[in-house]
């Protein structure tokens, strides 16, 4: 399957600091918005795949709530057990939109 960009939100919809989950055809995308960036992941933690939901944003690196892995989404990393990553997508803004490469 090649990659497409959809649209996901406008950028209003995710204040700085915070972070949504989007459905996105059969996969659960999570955006953060870091303030001066917005990224997008899996919203399935790569340890022992709980949802990110409602994992604390701190930049771009989000902590899952269940065991407190912390997730680097400028690259995916998993910061607490390196042999862990996490998909991430391309985000665009366009005008008052946000797109998602995936
Ligand atoms: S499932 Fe996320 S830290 Fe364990």
């Amino acid at each position: 399957m090649t990659a497409k960009w959809e649209k996901i939100c406008n950028v209003d919809e995710i204040p700085s600091g915070t972070s949504k989950k989007f459905e996105l055809g059969a996969m659960d995308i999570l955006i953060v918005h870091s303030g001066k960036k917005f990224y997008a992941s899996s919203c399935e933690c790569p340890h022992l795949g709980e949802s990110l939901e409602d994992g604390e944003v701190h930049g771009h690196v989000v902590r899952c709530n269940a065991h407190g892995y912390k997730l680097d989404l400028s690259n995916g990393k998993c910061l607490t057990e390196g042999d862990l990553e996490i998909p991430v997508f391309p985000v665009e803004v366009r005008g008052e939109e946000l797109w998602v490469k995936f």
